[in-house]
């Protein structure tokens, strides 16, 4: 009898464009796991309208994002893509667990503290129990693994304990899921912040998988390195983050150690690197690029990608929300 995978899952929020961080930090790592793990991955559509979106854009980014992860080697026979609002369990479980999760849980996210200082004029309800959604996306699918940034590691904690607090009154109904951050080198910062992960919100230093070579060649080119003059490329975290975070980068990308790209660029100085950084990516990207562009055309195509994603999904994720309907005492319908 064949043995039963293990289980991985994660989701992008499709309120931007997938950029160099996501590709580093999450999607090329997701794409390696394909034979080992039975893998489920979704655009997080239903979380990006606790920020408020321009409606055309979020179905641009939604299908977009699709054909990126294909492009990204995300292969559709081998993982279960799709749209978290195609599967209703997400909205039904996340209600349920809401009423699991405590108000003074939810207070002490520090995504929430950070979104709400960002936007006040728009602190809806959404936005705090955000949390409690993301728990039902991972524990309908009861992924041993969930691959997620530092960022979210507190609401895998928060979904673990969610989880116990549901076990411990109903029995064994969840997996008890184990965050996974991927190790260091794959959190990439921006090139102009290199203090902060890079983010779409600094498109100048955020390099995304869509932009053309000239564009990419311009911010590599405009990337900020140090500020103590040495021009020497020399991987050192705490003096010199600009350069590490290139040096990281250029590592990721060619396979390349710190050690023999210090030694490629011994002499040379950050007028020779920061280019050459620049070509890497620009090569690395382009049959992605061509790829996801290829297949937005194709919309007939990705509809039976994602329509194909959500059955599947849906066949998993009602079996667990039949379970819970059953254990919290509602009326079979
Ligand atoms: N909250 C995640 C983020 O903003 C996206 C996300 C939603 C997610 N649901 C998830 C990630 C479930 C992993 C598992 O990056």
């Amino acid at each position: 009898m064949e043995e039963k995978k293990k289980v991985m899952l994660s989701g992008i929020q499709p309120s931007g464009d997938l950029h160099l961080g996501n590709y580093l930090g999450a999607i090329k790592n997701w794409a390696a796991r394909a034979e080992e793990f039975d893998c489920y991955y979704f655009m997080a559509d239903l979380h990006t309208i606790t920020v408020r979106q321009e409606p055309a854009e979020l179905r641009r980014r939604t299908l977009q994002q699709l054909a990126q992860y294909i492009a990204c080697g995300l292969d559709p026979e081998k993982n279960t893509l799709f749209v978290q609002s195609h599967v209703p369990a997400h909205a039904q479980l996340g209600w349920v667990l809401e009423c699991y999760t405590m108000f003074g849980e939810l207070s002490r996210m520090t995504q929430f503290k950070d979104k709400s200082a960002k936007h006040q004029d728009n602190i809806n309800a959404g936005l705090f129990t955000y949390p409690s959604l993301m728990a039902a996306d991972i524990l309908l699918y009861k992924p041993d693994l969930v691959p997620v940034g530092e960022d979210q590691k507190q609401h895998v904690e928060l979904t673990r304990k969610v989880a116990e607090r549901f076990n411990n009154l109903y029995g064994e109904v969840f997996t008890v899921p184990e965050p996974y951050i991927p190790k260091a080198g794959a959190r990439i910062y921006g090139l102009t912040t290199p203090g902060d992960k890079m983010s779409k919100s600094v498109p100048e230093g955020c390099v995304f998988l869509m932009d053309k070579p000239e564009v990419i060649a311009k911010k590599f080119k405009r990337a900020v390195t140090d500020s103590d003059r040495e021009n020497c490329v020399r991987y050192d975290k705490a003096n010199k983050p600009g350069v590490a975070n290139l040096m990281d980068i250029y590592a990721a990308v060619t396979g390349k150690t710190h050690e023999e790209i210090e030694k490629e660029f011994e002499g040379q100085g950050y007028g020779v690197f920061k280019p050459a950084v620049g070509e890497a990516v620009i090569e690395t990207f382009r049959p992605i690029r061509e790829e996801a562009e290829r297949l937005i055309a194709d919309k007939s195509y990705l509809e039976s990608v994602y329509r194909d994603g959500a059955a599947k999904a849906s066949r998993v994720a009602n079996k667990t929300l039949a379970k819970v309907y059953k254990k919290v005492g509602f009326l079979q319908p």
